[in-house]
């Protein structure tokens, strides 16, 4: 009886928009979740451990070029807290973890983050309270990780305080969803803790998606990855026969995705990256281990996908060779550094790996990127170098100009007709032309 009543004053200040929310990890998925909370009426307090980011948001600044520093001002005005202090997760009734999960250096799931945050939080959790993971992670996370660390304290799951898993689906730089728009998957520990996750997303997210248990929702999350990964791997085969048959494998996708049904269109790249796509995968890949299972789809796809670099560096190799050049002496040009299209996010990107590929072949590297002014910090690479406007001028000084990522921003007509020498990934110049090579 006690329960239900906690269970139930917990979703009227959820549904009355009464409840304070605490949203920790404030990177790409954390910030755009608590402008959204904000936006309906609900008093955010966002943690971090990064004092920096702390101070910048607390000043009314966006680190992240697409979330705008008005947006920011705007949550500040609404009642956001930021703040690095989590004994200030007394205050909440709700807490969502949006903190990273890595893979370590021999390609294992690194919980840490996940387990460091929640242990920081555990002295202030409270009963009549909902926790939501929402990082991505193999199926089983929740249950056997998070919910044994708050049992110990000696509060309930299901009875005292509410744990859910919601994935988030985040696709930073795509105009065409929002936080709001994009259904939001959740599973809870016990059917209580799915009515409170339902209730804590349901004022926000047009469309909450339940799922029976939180290890549905975790593996929902890594098959959408997966699929993804899967099939850009194939496409990247595909274009790989392709090339050697003197077929133009975008051509070929364009014809494909016109068939009404059945199909879905990928397209190839110089390789994959993102903090997902390269790494989610290789959780399930991890924990199927446990149950002696191989998941060989993902491992071939990994294969395929992280093999592309070496592949475009081949392509551009035996370009310049055509020209009585070699790589070695040579400077290149990359264009677009940020992992995909029109963001300024280079973490695993496939440019970077390039980048020092080949200036490890003794090539003169610079590069160019409108959302990316300065070679970012990065844990394992290092380039000391600023973006290169693009102009005629500038483009006729490098032996090759490597497009990487098809940023709109690229003047592509300007591009395709003063390289000297262009070697497209991604299917831009589709006319033949004498200084054009697909890779
Ligand atoms: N970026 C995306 O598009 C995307 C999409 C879907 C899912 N995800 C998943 O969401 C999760 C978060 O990814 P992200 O892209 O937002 O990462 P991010 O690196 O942009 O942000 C994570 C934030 O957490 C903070 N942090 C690290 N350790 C912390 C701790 N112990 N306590 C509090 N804060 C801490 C970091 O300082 C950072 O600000 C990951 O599991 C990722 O796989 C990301």
């Amino acid at each position: 009886m006690h329960e239900l009543k906690m269970n139930a004053e917990l979703i009227d200040k959820l549904n009355g928009k009464t409840a304070r929310i605490g949203i920790v990890g404030l990177g790409y998925v954390g910030l755009p979740l608590m402008l959204r909370y904000c936006e309906v009426g609900y008093k955010v307090i966002g943690f971090d451990i990064d004092q920096t980011k702390v101070d910048a948001l607390k000043a009314g600044n966006s680190y992240i070029e697409h979330i705008s520093a008005s947006s920011i001002n705007d949550a500040i005005k609404r009642g956001f807290e930021p703040t690095t202090d989590f004994s200030r997760a007394r205050e909440v009734d709700a807490l969502i973890l949006c903190v990273p999960t890595p893979l370590n250096k021999y390609r294992e799931p690194d919980l840490s983050f996940v387990l460091n945050t929640t242990e920081s939080l555990l002295p202030y959790l409270h009963p009549e309270m909902v926790l939501s993971l929402e990082s991505t992670t193999y199926p089983g996370t929740t249950e056997e990780e998070l919910k044994p660390r708050i049992e110990k304290c000696g509060l309930t799951v299901g009875r005292d305080i509410f744990l859910v898993f919601s994935p988030e689906r985040e696709d930073p730089g795509n105009p065409n969803f929002t936080t709001r728009s994009i259904p939001k998957v959740c599973g809870g520990c016990t059917p209580r803790c799915l009515e409170a996750g339902i209730a804590l997303y349901r004022q926000v997210i047009d469309r909450v998606v339940p799922v029976s248990s939180t290890q549905a929702a975790e593996l929902t999350k890594l098959l959408e990855n997966i699929h993804r990964s899967v099939n850009i791997g194939l496409v990247n085969e595909m274009k790989m026969v392709a090339d050697r048959m003197g077929i133009d494998i975008h051509e070929v996708i364009r014809a494909a995705a016109t068939k009404p049904f059945g199909f879905v269109p990928y397209y190839p790249g110089p390789g994959i990256g993102g903090h997902c796509i390269p790494i989610d995968p290789f959780y399930l890949t991890w924990k199927a281990r446990e149950y002696g299972m191989h998941t060989r789809f993902i491992e071939l796809a990994g294969e395929i996908n992280s093999s592309m670099p070496d592949y475009v560096v081949s392509k551009l190799s035996l370009a310049l060779n055509q020209r009585n050049k070699s790589i070695n002496g040579s400077s290149v040009l990359v264009l677009g550094i940020a992992y995909k299209k029109n963001v300024d996010d280079v973490r695993e990107s496939p440019s970077v790996l390039l980048m020092e590929r080949l200036r490890d072949l003794g090539a003169k590297m610079a590069y160019s990127d409108p959302h990316v002014p300065s070679f970012p910090k990065m844990r394992a690479h290092w380039f000391d170098l600023s973006s290169v406007a693009i102009t005629a001028d500038s483009l006729k000084q490098f032996d090759c100009v490597l497009l990487a990522t098809d940023h709109d921003k690229f003047d592509y007509e300007l591009i395709g007709a003063q390289a000297p020498l262009l070697v497209d990934c991604r299917g831009k110049f589709l006319k033949p032309a004498e200084n054009i090579v697909r890779a």
